[in-house]
């Protein structure tokens, strides 16, 4: 009989919702505001925290707004496309299935007849190519590829137009260089391991005079409207959300906020994430069936690392793996080419990637 493996003591490898924090139990959750008002003085109150905590844990500079609004990252990066594009040519980057996403909104949409800039699943178009005169749509981590963009220095200081980044499975994860970011989304129930349902968004300085000049012509529903009478609606930002949200939410994101910072904020959170992207690729470099979908390894997410497979079905893996509660949720996202996808955000412990390594092996195997 060969020794069974020791199975990953959390089997939570998906790619959004992530894993709950280690640690992670409803029970500590703070229930006091449950059943009341958002809009009470505790319900202001703890929006307003959890905004501090996102602010503090991001490192997010004063020059940067940053809100809670609905719908998630999609709710929070349409409200952006559809409150700011208009007032100068679009340029939407695509390498993977969410940048796509972008590109259709615009173009079909929104009617904004971007330039387009694509690449194949596991590259990134050539990003000198980007004209910053123009107002530009990217994903700085793609999760359905793996493939992120290396660093903010390919966005030129000296912009006309803004930059648009869905930052969802990018932020807590790389340090984000703010000053060239002038709109940023994301959800909590990525590198956090919150709830999906709402959305952050952040504003630069310029996003803000852009909101303030230019006015879309098109209509905008109440649920994306970002200023009244022409001047942004500053409660946005310190907790006055534009409808009710779920403050169940909030609180367990306020939990894993102050779970972040109990790891060290920020840097702790990036060497989490960096620890457990390392253990993945030396689990990949000793085995010559596996590769990482990522061409180029600065290009490479340390987050959403999306890998290929030789020789045996990755889905039917994936499915083994769930059914021995070894791996859950790690095929490949619909639209992408087949392999396994294995979030290496920071809620995952390094250890419990380490410990799919063996089990890799053993559903290679099986379905070889
Ligand atoms: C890069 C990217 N953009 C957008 C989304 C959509 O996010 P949500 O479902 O939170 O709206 C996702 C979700 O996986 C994503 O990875």
């Amino acid at each position: 009989m060969l020794k069974p493996l020791p199975r990953p003591a959390r089997p939570h490898f998906s790619s959004g919702p992530c894993a709950k924090p280690p640690g992670w139990n409803p029970d500590q959750i703070d229930r006091r505001v449950l059943g009341r008002s958002h809009r009470s003085g505790l319900g202001k109150e703890r929006l307003r925290l959890c905004i501090e905590l996102m602010r503090q844990n991001l490192r997010l500079p004063a020059t940067h707004r940053i809100g809670i609004v609905p719908a998630s990252d999609t709710g929070a990066f349409e409200m952006a496309m559809w409150s700011m594009l208009g007032a100068r040519p679009v340029t939407a980057l695509a390498w993977e299935s969410f940048g796509e996403g972008w590109v259709t909104d615009a173009a079909r949409q929104l009617k904004l007849e971007p330039t387009v800039l694509r690449a194949d699943y596991g590259q990134l178009p050539d990003l000198r190519q980007v004209d910053w005169s123009t107002d530009v749509l990217f994903t700085w981590n793609g999760t359905t590829s793996g493939v992120r963009v290396p660093d903010g220095d390919w966005i030129a200081a000296d912009r006309e137009g803004l930059s648009f980044a869905d930052a969802t499975s990018a932020v807590f994860a790389y340090d984000l260089p703010w000053d060239k970011i002038d709109v940023a989304t994301f959800s909590w129930q990525k590198v956090l391991g919150g709830e999906g349902g709402h959305g952050v968004l952040i504003l630069g300085p310029r996003a803000v005079e852009r909101l303030e000049s230019f006015t879309p012509d098109r209509p905008l529903p109440k649920i994306f409207r970002l200023t009244k009478g022409g001047k942004l609606i500053e409660g946005i930002f310190s907790g006055e959300t534009i409808n009710t949200p779920s403050m169940l939410a909030v609180e367990d994101a306020i939990w894993t906020l102050e779970w972040s910072q109990r790891m060290g904020g920020l840097e702790g959170l990036m060497a989490r994430t960096a620890a457990n992207a390392a253990a993945l690729d030396a689990i990949v470099e000793a085995r010559d069936w596996l590769d990482h979908l990522a061409q180029v390894p600065e290009t490479r997410s340390k987050t959403s690392v999306c890998l290929t497979v030789a020789g045996a079905d990755p889905k039917a893996m994936a499915k083994l793996l769930e059914e021995k509660d070894v791996a859950y949720d790690i095929a490949s996202y619909r639209d992408a080419p087949p392999g396994l996808r294995i979030w290496c955000g920071a809620t995952v412990e390094t250890a419990d990637i380490e410990a799919l390594g063996p089990w890799l092996d053993w559903a290679w195997e099986q379905c070889r």
